[in-house]
């Protein structure tokens, strides 16, 4: 039975795709901080015989080692890592904090390239393995209240495309999901510019059921492809306006957030 790593399970896209996961047949490790949210996942989940909980702050980078190490011994290796977890923005740019900033990086940057350094050292031994990185489209363009975001989810994805150009050739499928708006509570966790988080005062979040961008992103995880966009055709043709007429979709952008 393959094992498959889902870090950042605990809600939202992670929790979506656990239930695809499990659903698939394959044993699903559970990881964010949340415990009991992960237990009551796991107990709903089609299979939850064949999942475990790893509850961890992955921000921790200093345990990170340990971590790995402990799920690849007690399930005889990992076979396939999702990384969904991730924090959110919502703040001046100005006023942003280093220490904010920081913050975006820590989870949605150095926690899934520092991982996967450590998953495709025992990988690459064995000759496969399968490393896959949630990103944005936020990656594709500036938004005036996401800059630390932004910059967080373009370092990962081309560390991420380094990565591919590093292993792809030695038995590793190495992927980018770029998921567009998600309908999850990501907002709640966003950072303010102190970097608190922003709970209440976030805005209502719409977009696409998580459920259906796991199942799409599952699908996306058996082909061969590095980048997947899981976006609506609305975002694709955003994606479009920014590539060839970069000043129409900034001034449209600047409307959107009411920014004009
Ligand atoms: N929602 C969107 O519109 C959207 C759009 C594009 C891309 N994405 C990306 O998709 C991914 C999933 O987003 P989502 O909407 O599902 O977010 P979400 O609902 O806020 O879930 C985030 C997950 O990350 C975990 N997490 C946060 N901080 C953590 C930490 N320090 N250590 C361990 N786990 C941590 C959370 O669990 P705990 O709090 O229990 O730790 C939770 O399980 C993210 O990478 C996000 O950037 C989302």
């Amino acid at each position: 039975m393959e094992t498959v790593w889902i870090a950042g399970a605990s809600r939202g896209l992670g929790a979506a795709l656990a239930h695809v996961v499990s659903a698939s047949g394959c044993r699903v490790v559970l990881t964010a901080r949340n415990a009991p949210e992960l237990e009551k996942l796991r107990t709903l989940l089609p299979h939850p015989e064949n999942a475990v909980v790893a509850p961890a702050d992955l921000t921790q980078t200093h345990d990170l080692a340990a971590l790995v190490e402990r799920i690849w011994l007690e399930h005889g290796g990992i076979h396939r890592a999702f990384f969904c977890a991730g924090l959110a923005q919502w703040s001046n740019p100005l006023t942003t904090t280093p220490a904010a900033e920081e913050q975006l990086l820590a989870l949605n940057y150095r926690f899934p390239v520092q991982a996967a350094k450590l998953l495709a050292a025992r990988m690459l031994a064995q000759g496969s393995g399968q490393l896959v990185a949630v990103g944005s489209i936020a990656a594709e363009f500036g938004q005036p209240e996401s800059a630390a975001y932004g910059a967080s989810k373009a370092a990962l994805e081309r560390h991420w495309e380094s990565f591919y150009a590093a292993w792809a050739h030695r038995g590793l499928r190495v992927q980018l999901m770029q998921p567009g708006v998600i309908q999850t509570t990501i907002m709640a966790s966003a950072l303010d510019e102190s970097g608190a988080a922003l709970g209440q005062q976030a805005k209502t979040h719409t977009g696409q059921p998580p459920e259906a961008v796991a199942q799409r992103l599952w699908a996306a995880a058996q082909t061969n492809r590095f980048k997947t966009y899981l976006i609506s055709p609305t975002e694709r043709l955003a994606l479009l306006l920014h590539r060839w007429m970069p000043t129409l979709f900034y001034t449209l952008l600047r409307q959107r957030h009411g920014t004009a």
